[in-house]
């Protein structure tokens, strides 16, 4: 949540923050701000902030004048914690004489009691943020030193003051930080710092910028460091320092920069969520590459390959994760369980740390995480470490905490996602959870044949997608049919209750509509009540005969009561003999294949729902695509 970006360079200042800024979006938009520092105002720094997205920002920057002197800068998109959304409270922040401003992705969790010091040492707060207590911090740090070397008792060279100030504050502060700051005396410096909360350092000659994420820097930097916690950056054009919290200079390896910028744009699609989910035949082409040995019927995943004998030994999966990487736990869960015989189970990661969780040596735990950055499983497995768990990280965004952290990882290859629900990396998690489930079940249960037939099935899936994604026509007619009600039911059994759940996520994140997902017999135990006419339920029909046939009593049962049923799954034809409303013929595939096809209907539908009801698709309300606060 939130992003910064932070730029020195020959490039015009405000045009290089925007950039970075309209990349990071997604990460938060109640409000954005800049701050520069001017080369004739020594004073002060230039900052300008607006409530909303960045388009806000920047129209709201035409209309005012602008110096033309401005050199080193920093920009932050906000997502609300500390205070609500407005301009007061919109980042940078400043200090009480103006000449520090600071941006911060991350939470002080001591704020309270250094925003009350200060505040008994006269400094007025403009802002209900934690943010602010950094920037005067800073600025009470630099008068120190500076005035204790007028006194002629320091002996720190001018360029140093800012970073020793900041590694000052550093150490008072508890939480979690990613910050860029500047000082008005100083026009071409940057200090960035990261602890627990993202940091990426774009590098080239006499042009640095500092970002939450690898994605602003797509197109514009070839290589990059990911900064580790602890880490303070000293930047100015001419080059950098990297130093740790006591003052020792660290080194940190560049590496290539993998995301391209046609990746990060929408390529003629309204929206990144459309372009991300029509791209689903790639990206699990992309998933699946080089992994699926179709004549031994088996998978090879590189990062589990150091561990085939410990893999062996498993007993136990515990599966650690939120939001829709959660649902895609849930599926892995059922496919893991069917194919290999070891009892599986997904925690939740917000609550993982709170319950006394059982890990024994041969649990293996798995972390999913599209971002790799959100703070709940993050912290999640930080315990399951700290307990003795040696953890698998199944991770899209390359270089991000989770997948530095884990002992060994397996990624996405998903490309950036950017649209805030989350669609592709879901259907490539549960790609690679299933390839896991063929992996682990050939070690244990799975024939030969039967592994032959898993994996030619799985290499097939991505074309099946294709051909689904090409009749989008269809299904946004159904939208318009079944999502103009206020709430509305999803229903599947076995893995398709955890293919419902994902579908009922997306449709209430980003249409708005209350969607609740169910077990299909659970329902005559109670939310059967809520049924009346014209009730619209997205019904998933199960593939396997027995599970079908149950389905199609419980269908009977909501179809008395006045449902309205929208059909997923089945031959053609299916729909007429069940005498539903509406219906989106599948391919007929074995059971532990079906999930990501059950999905792409459920998508679109949720997609096409929001456009119906005149959403903001890519940024819905109160969200951001990186959760990074618990
Ligand atoms: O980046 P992560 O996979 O760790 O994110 C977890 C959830 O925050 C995320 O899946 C969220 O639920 C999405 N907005 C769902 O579309």
């Amino acid at each position: 949540m939130c992003g910064i970006v932070g730029y020195v360079g020959s490039k015009p200042t405000v045009d290089v923050l925007l950039e970075g800024l309209r990349k990071l979006e997604y990460r938060g938009y109640d409000s954005s701000g800049i701050a520069c520092v001017s080369l004739s105002k020594k004073d002060e720094v230039f900052r300008h902030r607006a409530v909303g997205k960045i388009s806000e920002l920047s129209s709201s920057l035409e209309q005012i004048q602008i110096p033309t002197d401005l050199s080193a800068g920093i920009g932050h998109t906000r997502w609300a914690t500390h205070g609500g959304p407005s301009v007061d409270n919109a980042h940078p922040h400043i200090s009480r004489q103006g000449r520090i401003a600071v941006v911060h992705n991350g939470i002080i969790e001591n704020e309270k009691i250094l925003r009350n010091q200060l505040i008994a040492e006269g400094v007025v707060f403009t802002s209900e943020t934690d943010t602010e207590v950094l920037a005067h911090l800073i600025e009470k740090e630099l008068t120190l030193i500076e005035s204790s070397l007028v006194d002629g008792q320091g002996e720190l060279d001018d360029k140093f003051h800012l970073r020793e100030a900041v590694l000052s504050v550093l150490h008072q502060v508890n939480g979690a930080w990613g910050i860029a700051v500047i000082d008005s005396h100083f026009p071409d410096r940057i200090i960035g710092a990261k602890n627990g909360s993202p940091l990426v350092l774009g590098l080239k000659e006499n042009s640095y910028t500092l970002a939450s994420d690898a994605t602003a820097l797509a197109g514009l930097y070839e290589n990059v460091i990911y900064l580790e916690d602890g880490d303070l950056v000293d930047l100015s054009s001419s080059g950098f320092d990297i130093v740790n919290l006591s003052h020792h200079i660290q080194f940190r390896q560049a590496e290539a920069l993998e995301a391209d910028a046609e990746e990060v744009a929408k390529n003629g699609y309204d929206h990144f969520m459309i372009k991300e989910i029509m791209e689903q035949g790639d990206t699990l082409e992309n998933t699946l590459r080089g992994r699926l040995l179709i004549e031994e019927g088996t998978t090879k995943l590189s990062g589990l390959e150091e561990n085939m004998q410990e893999l062996r030994k498993v007993n136990r999966l515990l599966i650690i994760a939120c939001g829709t990487s959660y649902y895609a736990g849930l599926v892995g869960e059922n496919i893991i369980e069917d194919l290999a015989g070891i009892p599986v189970e997904v925690a939740i990661a917000s609550e993982f740390r709170y319950s006394n969780p059982i890990i024994t040596p041969e649990t293996m735990v798995v972390i999913i995480s599209q971002s790799g950055e959100t703070a709940d499983t993050l912290a999640a497995m930080q315990e399951a470490k700290r307990r003795g768990a040696s953890v698998l990280g199944i991770v899209n965004t390359v270089g991000s905490t989770i997948a530095r952290g884990s002992d060994a990882g397996v990624y996405l290859h998903a490309g950036p996602e950017i649209g805030v629900a989350s669609t592709k990396a879901f259907t490539s998690q549960v790609a690679v959870l299933s390839m896991m489930g063929i992996l682990l079940g050939r070690m244990r249960r799975v024939s030969n044949v039967h592994g032959r037939e898993l994996v030619l099935g799985l290499s097939q899936i991505p074309n099946m997608v294709r051909d689904i994604l090409s009749q989008s026509d269809v299904i946004r007619q159904y939208a318009h049919e079944f999502c103009d009600k206020q709430h509305m039911f999803y229903l599947g059994r076995n893995l398709l209750y955890a293919v419902a759940l994902e579908g009922a996520l997306k449709m209430k994140e980003i249409s708005y509509m209350y969607a609740e997902a169910y077990p299909t017999g659970e329902l005559k135990h109670g939310p059967i009540a809520l049924i009346e006419e014209g009730t619209p339920v997205v019904f998933l029909l199960p593939v396997e005969p027995v599970l079908r046939e149950k389905a199609c009593s419980n269908l009977r049962e909501i179809q008395a009561r006045g449902a309205k049923v929208l059909l997923i799954g089945g031959p053609e034809g299916m729909g007429a003999e069940l005498n539903v409303e509406g219906h989106i013929p599948l391919p007929e595939v074995e059971n532990v294949l079906s999930p990501i096809i059950y999905t792409i209907p459920l998508q679109l539908l949720s997609y096409e729902a929001a456009i119906m009801r005149d959403c903001s698709v890519d940024q819905p309300r109160n969200l951001a695509k990186s959760v990074t606060v618990e």
